[in-house]
């Protein structure tokens, strides 16, 4: 990885565990994780199936996809799906059984 590149990368941690990896803007948080050997909760990995759904407890991600499996309300209330999800600045997530 050249410097050029790690600047661009952004800190994902993930609250309860206090792991951190690191997450390229051209990966998704879900591919991200297990890039680094994280594995989170994943199916669909299309936005559909809700398997990876986790709280966004600080920053910001995109979505690759126009309407990811989530409702108004949900994305509100600071839920994401991961495995549409890209970040958009260091972020914090409250995932449940994340493995290495
Ligand atoms: S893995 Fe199915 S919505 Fe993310």
């Amino acid at each position: 990885m050249n410097s050029e590149q790690k600047h661009q990368d952004f800190t994902i941690e993930l609250q309860r565990e206090g792991w951190q990896f690191y997450a390229s803007p051209h990966l998704s948080v879900l591919e991200a994780a297990l890039a680094n050997g994280i594995a989170l909760p994943n199916s669909c990995r299309n936005g559909t199936c809700r398997t990876c759904m986790c709280t966004l407890v600080s920053g910001q991600v995109a979505y690759r996809i126009t309407w990811p499996g989530l409702s108004q309300e949900e994305k509100e209330s600071g839920l994401i799906l991961p495995c549409v999800a890209v970040a958009l600045t260091d972020l914090v997530l409250a995932v449940t059984h994340a493995k290495k």
